[in-house]
């Protein structure tokens, strides 16, 4: 596999089935993006970059009587989209839009885990698109970090409670080869805790930063999707069985779990920043 091959190229060319599918149906990020969005959205446009394949957030746009617009580079993902509407195909660096005054600007830009697959140039690109062609915006990226620091943290919480011990254990195992993983394709696991700070460089203002944080919980089926749909394939794309075995083997204990053990399982906090 030569140097230039990222497991960010996940999202290049053909796209895996189970990944199309996942992005689908993980709902919970809408409920995250919503909390960014203005309470008026009637009559607004909102481009979202690096849509993907889910339909929800332009449900929920055109719920709200605004215009939704999906750009994504994947011909996959945009194709498995189940509402019709404006799709462009294209690249997030280079956005295909004229503009020569404000009123040739979206209302909304929204974009949403994508600079964590981008190199720094790539993503100063993006970040610099989204503010010619946009006159408010919205980037959302995950910290990683988060959760094992949770975890960490937490350790007393959770020492002094032996049922807890095997979902601690397996959230360290799963952490650690999404971890490895993210090492290896050059996905930047910590792009949340990053965003204001490169955003801020590249567009010489303020923004507004927020962290949406999930309480432990019932998250344990999210780690299946993500292990089963993402993980494992990633890792047999880079040519590692073992390590797509091992994350198999892992979601088969998740699986196993009776409900106390589950009542740990935490997730990665969101981090969204916003700007005009
Ligand atoms: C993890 S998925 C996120 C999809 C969606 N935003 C969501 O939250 O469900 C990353 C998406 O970014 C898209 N993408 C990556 N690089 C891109 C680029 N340079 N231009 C346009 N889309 C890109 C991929 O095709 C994929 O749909």
């Amino acid at each position: 596999m030569s140097e230039n091959t990222r497991v960010s190229a996940f999202y290049d060319g053909t796209v895996p089935k189970n990944e199309v599918e996942r992005l689908k149906n993980y709902d919970y990020p809408n409920t995250v993006s919503q909390l960014f969005l203005p309470k008026k959205l009637s009559g607004q446009t909102l481009l979202d970059i690096g849509a993907g394949s889910s339909s929800t957030m332009q449900e929920i746009v055109e719920q709200h009587e605004g215009t939704y617009m999906a750009l994504d580079q994947s011909p996959d993902l945009l194709r498995a989209r189940t509402r019709s509407g404006v799709q462009i195909q294209g690249d997030a660096r280079h956005i295909p839009l004229e503009i020569k005054s404000d009123d040739d600007k979206v209302d909304l830009s929204h974009c949403r885990f994508v600079l964590m697959h981008l190199s720094p140039e790539d993503r100063a690109l993006v970040i610099s698109e989204m503010d010619r062609v946009s006159k408010n915006n919205i980037i959302l990226d995950y910290d990683w970090g988060s959760w094992e620091k949770r975890i960490t943290d937490d350790q007393d919480k959770f020492s002094n409670k032996p049922e807890y011990a095997k979902s601690i254990n397996l959230q360290k195992r799963f952490l650690e080869n999404s971890k490895a993983l993210g090492e290896k394709g050059k996905i930047e696991m910590n792009m949340g805790s990053k965003l204001k700070t490169e955003a801020e460089q590249i567009l010489k203002k303020e923004v507004t930063e927020k962290r949406v944080i999930r309480e432990p919980g019932k998250y344990y089926n999210e780690m299946i999707m993500v292990g089963l749909k993402a993980n494992t394939p990633m890792w047999r794309k880079l040519g590692d069985e073992n390590r797509a075995q091992e994350i198999e083997q892992i979601v088969r204990e998740i699986e196993q779990l009776s409900p106390e053990e589950q009542a740990p399982f935490c997730w990665t906090d969101i981090v969204g920043i916003t700007w005009q």
